[in-house]
């Protein structure tokens, strides 16, 4: 049995605690960039009550569909205090998702970032009797690995919907079929199930179970549901059925086996059918082969229905909804389909014929059975791409969901947003559709790095996989991200103290330098041809003048350039250092590593290591004092420390603070006081983000009891100059947040009043590995790292077929008339040339 902890989440009130330091009541809001941003794994609909559905994120929780179309948050308590180890905020990797059928304000999520050892802590199933609001918690006896290969798959955790005491769990890594009968509080291991991952060859760490789907016809209210569905990750023997309410199992025979997995096992209930979409990966990121399958339970006949025959399929399925509603209406996603764009079918016959959201009318000429509306994120296309065939359906979808209460209604989750719309019947009759996006309220960005320098706009932000933005309003989404050159993932950005118009930002690009360089705040940019392509991005600092950009790339030693001259090897500084450049004296830049502190007063070509930080074994930030030369403050594992002197000695800040992560300055109250430092510390032995306006004498805590941003080193911190009091928070999953003191002026009439002279230092140095847990396109996702790549092949690639990408091992030559072409960092694929 699972040990049955029944902690309350997310009640406690810290206004109340016993905590030394004071705390200041704030008031939260998400940085609105409206399209989501990251991968959406799940989208599930309660099929007993209206309006009622969630998404979960792999890196951001879940979230609740509100009748505007907007999603709530439902796990914005998570904090440092459980799960801060390697930059994971535990609770956010959602690998399954549960609405009670019965009672339908209950909801359960499997939670768990990792299952390897990059999340130390064993998974939990966090249930809730009010739709989310509030949480109890089961920790189970095995990780949970929301981030994890074939994250997509499920739903692996189910509600027995005439017994709704009743749930199964499906496990990763070997540890079984796992059930509960008192609503989730307390679980046993289903020792009849007795398929074993060791059979499955097709991860290191397997993906253990993929769903399980009850059959509601076969049972009655108020009785355990007899007939249980389970698909699992294995390429031969996938799908298991029980009759009995899970006593004994046996395989469903007649099963096809081509080697590919299961992904979705959707019921159409009032067909005694059920539809299975599978492919040859587990996905996110891949699939080259597949099929679509229904399995007449009153027959028991298998029945291929995929709606591109395995002869000439280069992607398999994901995504599989059915109409509730409509019998025999049903959808299916290609779970990627790179080039030239996703496809979704919809069949009104079960699966006989499909018709397509686009198709082919002579190469090049697409049909598009669908309008485009992206107003919620316009950022969603890139305006400056001259890509023949822009990427509008999406990829990654293993999400897909027809409202059980609307057939108009429909919604699926792709790699960076969830789209869907309101008049999907429109497909069967003008065969032509309004696609929307509709994720206003996701945030799920892996945020970098956040600035707002002096006569600047609102914000800049640089993000994981989406590039960054220039934001002019907080509470609307940008129209574009930064572009020309443009970055998936960006690394680092900085500006200029004594021209803060200057800006650099370095990130990933596969044709352009990986640094650029603005004049106007970031509005345009130039390459800065002191890089190329092949520069590995990172975190940079900016002179105080804008005339020399100092680089720490991701890996490789650090690398400085004057006026864009070529960048030279900086051999003096050590790789992976915490960087700043002085914010008023041109020539001089910061370093810090390994607890020790270095200083470079000739533009970053050498530096000096100056003074070691106590007994500290980490640097974790430098920052130094907006209008003041030589005023540096250092954040360490044990501390944070202050200079007046250039670093020449320090000074560790006493009154109880014993370890440090991101922070940064903003607006003193009046001209003659210090900056306020807010940041990521802990104080008194609390771990929570905190201001001070007494360079450290006194604390008080400004993130609560449903704002806890999750590990306090993931985050990225930096405070506004222009609004005192105003504070940016960028998480790794959950996108950017605003905070101001509660009762001060709403934030666009502060901003408007602003009247400082004085600015503030980059945020750019929170560990570039951390920050990318993953979840979009341009990703090179951590988690792959855990798949067992099979030996670099020499074959060549079939036509359509992959060619490359980031942890791709397969053939990367084409057949003779086919070239290799990047669609993204991690994909490459063999096209007609
Ligand atoms: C962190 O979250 C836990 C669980 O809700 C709560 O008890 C604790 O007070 C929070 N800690 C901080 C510092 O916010
Ligand atoms: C659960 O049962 C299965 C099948 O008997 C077994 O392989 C697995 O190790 C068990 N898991 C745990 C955590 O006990
Ligand atoms: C299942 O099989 C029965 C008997 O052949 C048939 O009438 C029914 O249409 C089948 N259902 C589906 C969804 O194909
Ligand atoms: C897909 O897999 C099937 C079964 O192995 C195989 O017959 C078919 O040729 C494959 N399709 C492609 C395009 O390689
Ligand atoms: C579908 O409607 C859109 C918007 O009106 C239009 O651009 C598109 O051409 C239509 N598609 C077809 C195939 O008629
Ligand atoms: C900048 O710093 C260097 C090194 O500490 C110092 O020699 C120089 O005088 C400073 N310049 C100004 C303008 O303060």
């Amino acid at each position: 049995m699972a040990r049955a902890t029944a902690t309350a989440l997310f009640v406690a009130s810290l206004m109340n605690s016993a905590y030394s330091a004071a705390s200041q009541a704030y008031t939260w809001k998400n940085v609105v960039t409206g399209g989501g941003g990251g991968f959406v794994p799940g989208i599930v609909f309660n099929p007993s009550a209206q309006g009622v559905a969630y998404i979960r994120t792999d890196i951001g929780g879940p979230y609740r569909l509100n009748s505007d179309d907007t999603w709530t948050p439902l796990l914005d308590g998570v904090n440092n205090s459980n799960w801060q180890v390697r930059a994971v905020a535990h609770d956010w990797g959602i690998d399954a998702l549960a609405t009670d059928p019965v009672d339908t304000e209950r909801l359960y999520v499997a939670v768990g970032m990792y299952t390897n050892e990059w999340d130390p802590n064993p998974g939990s199933i966090l249930r809730s009797t009010d739709k989310g609001d509030t949480w109890d918690e089961t920790v189970l006896p095995f990780k949970v690995g929301g981030n994890m290969p074939g994250r997509g798959v499920g739903e692996r955790l189910a509600v027995d919907p005439n017994d709704n005491s009743i749930l199964f769990f499906g496990a990763r890594s070997g540890h079984g079929l796992w059930k509960s009968t008192d609503y989730g509080v307390t679980w046993s291991n289903v020792t009849s199930f007795t398929w074993t991952d060791a059979s499955s060859t097709y991860t290191s760490d397997p993906v253990g179970i993929a769903w399980v789907t009850f059959d509601s016809t076969s049972g009655s209210e108020g009785s355990p549901t007899p007939r249980i569905f389970v698909g699992v990750v294995d390429t031969e023997e996938s799908v298991f059925k029980s009759e009995d309410g899970g006593a004994t199992w046996s395989w469903v025979s007649g099963e096809p086996m081509y080697g590919f997995l299961p992904h979705k096992g959707v019921l159409s209930p009032a067909e005694q059918t059920l539809y299975i979409s599978y492919s040859n990966g587990a996905g996110p990121y891949d699939g080259t082969n597949g099929t679509v399958h229904k399995y007449n339970i009153s027959t028991g006949v298998w029945t291929d229905i995929s709606p591109t025959s395995m002869a000439s399929t280069y992607y398999g399925y994901g995504g599989l909804a059915v109409d509730l509603q409509v019998p025999g209406t049903i959808m299916v996603a290609a779970l990627n389909c790179w080039w030239p764009d996703e496809l979704i079918w919809r069949s009104l016959d079960s699966g006989e014929t499909w018709s397509p959201i686009w198709d082919w009318n002579g190469y090049p000429n697409i049909n598009y059975y669908y309008d485009y509306d992206i107003s919620n994120a316009p950022w969603l296309q890139d305006d400056t791409s001259s890509a023949e065939f822009p990427v509008r359906v999406g990829w990654m979808v293993e999400a897909l969901a027809i409202d059980p209460f609307d057939s108009n209604h429909w919604l699926y989750g792709t790699g960076e947003t969830i789209y869907g719309g309101h008049d999907l019947l429109k497909w069967d009759s003008a065969h032509n559709i309004t696609l929307e996006s509709l994720a206003v309220g996701v945030e799920e960005m892996a945020v970098i790095g956040l600035i707002a320098p002096p006569g600047g706009p609102e914000l800049l932000s640089v993000v994981g996989d989406d590039g960054g933005f220039y934001h002019t309003d907080l509470d609307t989404a940008p129209e574009q991200a930064f572009h020309s050159p443009t970055y998936g993932s960006t690394n680092g950005i900085d500006y200029a103290g004594n021209n803060p118009a200057y800006i650099v930002r370095a990130g990933a690009s596969s044709t352009l330098p990986t640094v650029s360089l603005s004049t106007n705040f970031g509005l345009t940019w130039s390459a800065d041809y002191a890089a190329s392509s092949s520069t590995v991005p990172g975190s940079v600092a900016l002179s105080a003048n804008g005339d020399t950009v100092l680089l720490v790339p991701t890996s490789g030693s650090p690398l400085v350039s004057t006026y864009s001259s070529t960048f030279s090897t900086v051999s003096t500084l050590p790789s992976g250092a915490a960087i700043a450049s002085d914010k008023s004296n041109n020539t001089v830049f910061y370093g810090g590593s390994a607890g020790s502190f270095y200083i470079s007063t000739n533009s970053g070509v050498s530096f000096t290591k100056t003074v070691s930080l106590g007994s500290s074994t980490a640097v974790n930030a430098i920052r130094v004092h907006p209008s003041v030369a030589g005023d540096v403050w250092v954040s360490t594992d044990i501390g944070l420390w202050h200079s007046t002197n250039y670093g020449s000695s320090f000074t560790q800040i006493g009154s109880g603070c014993t370890a440090g992560w991101s922070f940064g300055f903003g607006k003193a109250l009046t001209t003659s006081s210090y900056p306020v430092l807010f940041g990521f510390f802990t104080v008194d032995g609390v771990t929570a983000l905190y201001k001070t306006e007494d360079e450290g004498t006194n604390w008080e805590m400004i993130s609560d009891a449903s704002h806890g941003f999750g590990a306090a080193s993931a985050n990225v911190v930096n405070g506004d100059l222009n609004n005192y009091g105003r504070v940016f928070v960028g998480t790794n999953g959950r996108g950017i947040w605003y905070g101001v003191p509660s009762g001060s002026l709403p934030a666009s009439t502060a901003a408007s009043t602003k009247t400082s002279t004085t600015h503030t230092s980059s945020t750019t140095t929170i560990p570039t590995t951390l920050a990318t847990a993953s979840s979009s396109k341009t990703s090179s996702s951590s988690s792959t790292t855990t798949t067992t790549a099979s030996s670099t092949s020499t074959a060549t690639a079939s036509p359509y077929g992959q060619c490359g990408g980031s942890g791709y091992t397969g053939p990367t030559t084409c057949p003779s008339g086919w070239t290799c072409s990047a669609e993204n960092s991690y994909y490459s694929q063999c096209v007609q040339s």
